[in-house]
């Protein structure tokens, strides 16, 4: 635009006028505003936005997901597990938006409630990826349709069975007589065709058996923290943070998306330094440390491999045995980690801390993943678990199990008794 000849000039300038329209009217200049608002609706912090995405924590890296897919302003969302890692107050969001949303969406969730509001038709896949069943109706509907379905399903093989048996009893009679050899071959086919017409019955999921280690014996406080506190430049996630953690004592960690609860466990396993304080080890103590994101697997080698760093006792005959109890077997257990589902790490994970004989937990957000059976079952055996565990979690159910004697809330590293009041408030946090 700024040629000498005015000729260039002219026809810079009115290329630069159509193109500035061009950006105007697909909301150029709108963008960034927007953009900024629909992250201040999820709650990201303006400090956020200009974080590489692997320093952001769990919650908010899966809120930055959500932001972009909701600023591509797409008409259709396919959403995989999109309440993870959230907090509940997001979770609530999530909720309310796509109950609203005008788009369609498809959702792989294990959240019941979210899934309860949100859909109106149901794609079930069986545990063995046979048969997928569609179902036209909201989600309770389904529930109450697919045991119905159930239950024709398993009547309607039972007199199938039954007739065909008394067919091809009658068809091994008449099959002696040589006048007869015609119909009972037909008795035989119409037996066949019995069995064969029937729907697939479907093979029950599999869920995990788990019991945690039974704890190596330790002193009376395993693990103390005496003053920590760690800033990221000049971000303040917490200071002056105190905690003791007893034999066989369960303290739970509960806190918004950002608190520095990852931080705090990734510091006490020793994982990361503290910018001040000291972690003191008590006698024997033995660390089993569940990691969010599965940061503590190797995902280069089999799972196998990973499983056999877990303990230095372990044979591989006995960890075959564990994974197989943890539903990896044969194939499954020579997969490199990197490749496996979400539920499938979240396994591992736990397969290994089952065979390390830890005396003190450190487990962040471990039901995220998994689905309700498998997450019944974790529940059962933390319940059961006698050494300490200090449990970070969005997750009443699992709080509830763990049944804590003292609660810590980040970032402000107050500690208290707990009482029922603070189940409320993880429901808000
Ligand atoms: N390397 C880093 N550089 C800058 N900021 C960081 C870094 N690592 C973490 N943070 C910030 O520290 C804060 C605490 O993160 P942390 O992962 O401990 O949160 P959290 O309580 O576990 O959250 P969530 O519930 O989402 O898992 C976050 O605001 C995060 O963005
Ligand atoms: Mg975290």
């Amino acid at each position: 635009m700024a040629s000498e000849d005015p000729q260039v000039a002219d026809r810079a300038m009115k290329k630069y006028g159509n193109l500035n329209d061009r950006f105007l009217a697909l909301g150029g200049y709108a963008a960034e505003a927007e953009a900024a608002s629909i992250a201040s609706n999820l709650n990201l912090p303006d400090r956020i936005l200009d974080q590489p995405l692997k320093t952001l924590s769990g919650g908010q890296r899966r809120r930055i997901e959500l932001a972009r897919i909701l600023f591509s302003g797409a008409d259709t969302m396919i959403l995989d597990e999109p309440t993870n890692h959230l907090d509940a107050d997001s979770v609530v969001w999530l909720r309310d938006f796509l109950k609203t949303y005008p788009g369609g969406v498809i959702v792989i969730s294990h959240d019941i409630e979210l899934v309860g509001e949100v859909v109106n038709r149901v794609f079930y896949l069986d545990a063995n990826r046979s048969v997928i069943d569609i179902y036209n109706m909201g989600w309770r509907q389904y529930l109450k349709q697919r045991e119905a379905d159930q239950e024709r399903r398993k009547k309607e093989r039972a007199n199938a069975e039954k007739k065909a048996s008394v067919l091809q009893l009658q068809a091994a009679k008449f099959g002696a007589k040589a006048t007869k050899a015609a119909a009972a071959h037909q008795m035989v086919r119409r037996a066949e065709k019995l069995l064969s017409g029937l729907e697939e019955v479907r093979v029950a999921d599999r869920v995990a058996k788990l019991r945690f280690p039974d704890p190596a014996p330790c002193g009376r406080t395993p693990l103390m923290a005496n003053d920590l506190s760690k800033n990221y430049g000049s971000l303040e996630i917490f200071t002056a943070v105190d905690l003791a953690i007893d034999r066989g004592s369960k303290v739970v960690v509960l806190g918004l998306n950002g608190a520095g609860k990852t931080t705090l466990l990734r510091i006490l396993a020793g994982v990361d330094k503290p910018d001040t304080g000291v972690i003191e080890a008590g006698h024997g103590l033995r660390i089993g440390y569940y990691a969010q994101e599965h940061e503590t697997l190797d995902v280069k080698r089999s799972v196998l491999e990973n499983m056999m760093t877990a303990s230095t006792t372990l044979t591989e005959t006995e960890a075959r045995r564990v994974l197989g109890s943890f539903l990896f077997t044969g194939d499954d257990t020579s997969k490199p980690a990197g490749v496996l589902s979400g539920g499938e790490k979240t396994r591992l994970a736990l397969a290994m801390l089952v065979v390390s004989s830890a005396n003190v937990l450190l487990l962040d957000e471990p039901t995220n993943n998994l689905d309700p059976a498998s997450r019944e079952e974790i529940l059962g055996a933390l319940a059961g678990y006698t050494g300490a565990v200090v449990l970070v979690s969005h997750d009443e159910g699992a709080v509830e199990a763990l049944n804590p004697e003292r609660v810590l809330i980040m970032p402000d590293g107050t500690e208290d008794l707990w009482t029922k009041d603070y189940a409320d408030l993880i429901s808000l946090a």
